[in-house]
C-alpha cells in the first residue's frame, strides 16, 4: 500500500514534479531468498511546493510497512553516531540549563538515541519509536520507551502521563513522518512555554550541491531547507532561533526552534537564509539543474563501474538505504557489484532490495577482499577508512559517487 499526493503534505498547494527515479523497492527491506518473489515496488518521484518550498516525495509506502518489528537499521552500528548523541546530550545540559527533573523527549530514538545518554546521567527522559525491535533494544539498556508513532493524539496521552517537556528532539526522524502537521501540533501541545524543539535532518542544500540523490528513498518523505522549515514553524507560532550545519548523513542541518519571541535569534539563521537566497534555492531552474545532475551522476557512475569490473571484483561497503536508491536507479546488479558487506545481523545473508546483490558479514569481506569497494555508507567514510587502514588499502581502492563518480 502506498500513499500518493498531488498536493503539498504541509500546506496543500499544488506540487511541481522534480526528479523521478522510477520503480523502487522499499529501501531497508533486505530480503531472504524466498521473499524475492513477493517483493513490492513503488514510484520514487520527488516534487516541490512552490508556496512553502517543501521538497517531498509524491508517493510513499505506508509508514506501517517501513517501521515495524523487523526494522533493519540499528544506530549502534556507527561509533560516530554514538559520539554524536553523547556530545549532544552534554550540549543540552550545558547550553540550556537542563535540570535532572526536566522532561526530554526524543521522537524516533531507535535503539537508544540521545536519551540513552541522558538516562546514563540520571535525567528524566522518554524515547518514542514505532519499530518494536529497536524499541526493545533501547528498553534493554534501561531507556524509558513508548513503542508508538508520534502524532497529536499520542502527544495528549504523553502530556497526561508525563507532563510537558523542556526539550523535544528528533534526529533523522521528522523527515520520515508524512503527517507533518500532526507532529507539529503534538510538539506545540507538549512543549513547555520556554521549551525548545531541536530537529536534525539531511539538508536540501547539501543534497543538491553534492548530487547525493541517494538520500532520497521511501523513509525520507521530506528533505528540508531553512526556508521550508521556517514556513512550517510559522504556522505553529514557532521560530528558528539557531541553526547548526552538521556532517552527519552526508550533510544535515540542526534547527533550534522555540515559541515566537522566547529566545534571541542567532546570526547563523540569517547566514543560512542568505546562502539559500544566493544559490537561487527557491527557483524552478534549481530543480531542473538537480534533475540533470542526477542523470549525469548515474551515467558517470555506471561507466566507471563497467570499466573497472572488466578485470576486477567490486564489492560494496555498507548495505544502506541510500545504496538501494543508487543500485535501482542505475540498474546495478551482481554483474557490476559482486557482494555487499555489512555488520548488521538483520541484513547479513540476505539480498539487497530490487537488484538482489548478496549481503555478507565482515568476516567474508576480510577473507575475500575485493579489488575495489564502493562506499555504500559514504556518510561514514572517515570511520570506515580508519577501520580499514591496515586491511583494505585506503588509496586508489575506494569508489564513491559523491560529489562525482570517481576512485579515491
Ligand atoms: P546508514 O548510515 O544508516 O545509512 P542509511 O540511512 O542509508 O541506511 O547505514 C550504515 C550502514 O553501514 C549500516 O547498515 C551499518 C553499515 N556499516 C558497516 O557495515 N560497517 C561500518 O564500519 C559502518 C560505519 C557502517
Amino acid at each position: 500500500m502506498t500513499m500518493r499526493t498531488n498536493n503539498c503534505r504541509f500546506c496543500e498547494s499544488d506540487i511541481v514534479e522534480a526528479v523521478n527515479f522510477g520503480k523502487m523497492p522499499i529501501a531497508n527491506a533486505f530480503l531472504k531468498k524466498e521473499e524475492i518473489k513477493n517483493e513490492t515496488f513503488f514510484e520514487l518521484a520527488t516534487c516541490y511546493c512552490p508556496q512553502c518550498f517543501l521538497f517531498q516525495l509524491i508517493e510513499q509506502p505506508n509508514p506501517e510497512s517501513l517501521f515495524h518489528e523487523n526494522y533493519a537499521f540499528f544506530a549502534n552500528t556507527s561509533n560516530y553516531m554514538q559520539k554524536h548523541f553523547s556530545e549532544l546530550s552534554n550540549k543540552l545540559i550545558e547550553n540550556f540549563d537542563l535540570k535532572k527533573n526536566d522532561l526530554t523527549i526524543e521522537i524516533g530514538n531507535n535503539d537508544g538515541g540521545m536519551v540513552k545518554y541522558l538516562k546514563d546521567k540520571g535525567f528524566n527522559h522518554l524515547g518514542i519509536d514505532p519499530s518494536k525491535n529497536v524499541s526493545d533494544a533501547a528498553k534493554s539498556k534501561g531507556v524509558n520507551i513508548l513503542n508508538n508513532f508520534f502524532n497529536f493524539e499520542l502527544s495528549k496521552k504523553i502530556k497526561n502521563l508525563y507532563g510537558k517537556a523542556k526539550i523535544i528532539l528528533s534526529a533523522n526522524t521528522l523527515a520520515h513522518i508524512p503527517d507533518i502537521n500532526s507532529v507539529f501540533q503534538g510538539i506545540e501541545n507538549l512543549l513547555e512555554d520556554d521549551g525548545i524543539y531541536i530537529t536534525e535532518d539531511p539538508y536540501q542544500v547539501d543534497l543538491f550541491n553534492k548530487t547525493s540523490y541517494d538520500q532520497i528513498y521511501d523513509e525520507h518523505v521530506f528533505i528540508f531547507s531553512l526556508n521550508s522549515m521556517n514556513n512550517i514553524c510559522k504556522k505553529y507560532n514557532f521560530e528558528i532561533f539557531d541553526v547548526e550545519h552538521l556532517e552527519t548523513a552526508g550533510g544535515s542541518m540542526r534547527y533550534y526552534i522555540c515559541k515566537i519571541g522566547k529566545r534571541k535569534i542567532s546570526s547563523n539563521v540569517n547566514k543560512y537564509f542568505d546562502l539559500e537566497k544566493k544559490i537561487n534555492f527557491l527557483q524552478n531552474s534549481t530543480y531542473i539543474d538537480f534533475k540533470n545532475k542526477c542523470e549525469q551522476s548515474k551515467n558517470n557512475f555506471v561507466n566507471l563501474l563497467e570499466k573497472l569490473s572488466k578485470n576486477n571484483i567490486i564489492a560494496s561497503y555498507g548495505a544502506t538505504s541510500k545504496s538501494t536508491t543508487i543500485f535501482n536507479y542505475c540498474q546495478i546488479d551482481t554483474k557490476l557489484i559482486k557482494y555487499i558487506t555489512d555488520t548488521t545481523s538483520t541484513k547479513i545473508n540476505k539480498f539487497s532490495p530490487g537488484m538482489h546483490i548478496p549481503i555478507y558479514d565482515y568476516k567474508f569481506f576480510n577473507d575475500n577482499l575485493p579489488d575495489y569497494c564502493f562506499l555504500g555508507a559514504w556518510n561514514h567514510s572517515d570511520e570506515i577508512f580508519k577501520k580499514e587502514k591496515n586491511n583494505f588499502s585506503v588509496n586508489g581502492k575506494w569508489i564513491t559517487h559523491v560529489p562525482e563518480a570517481r576512485v579515491i
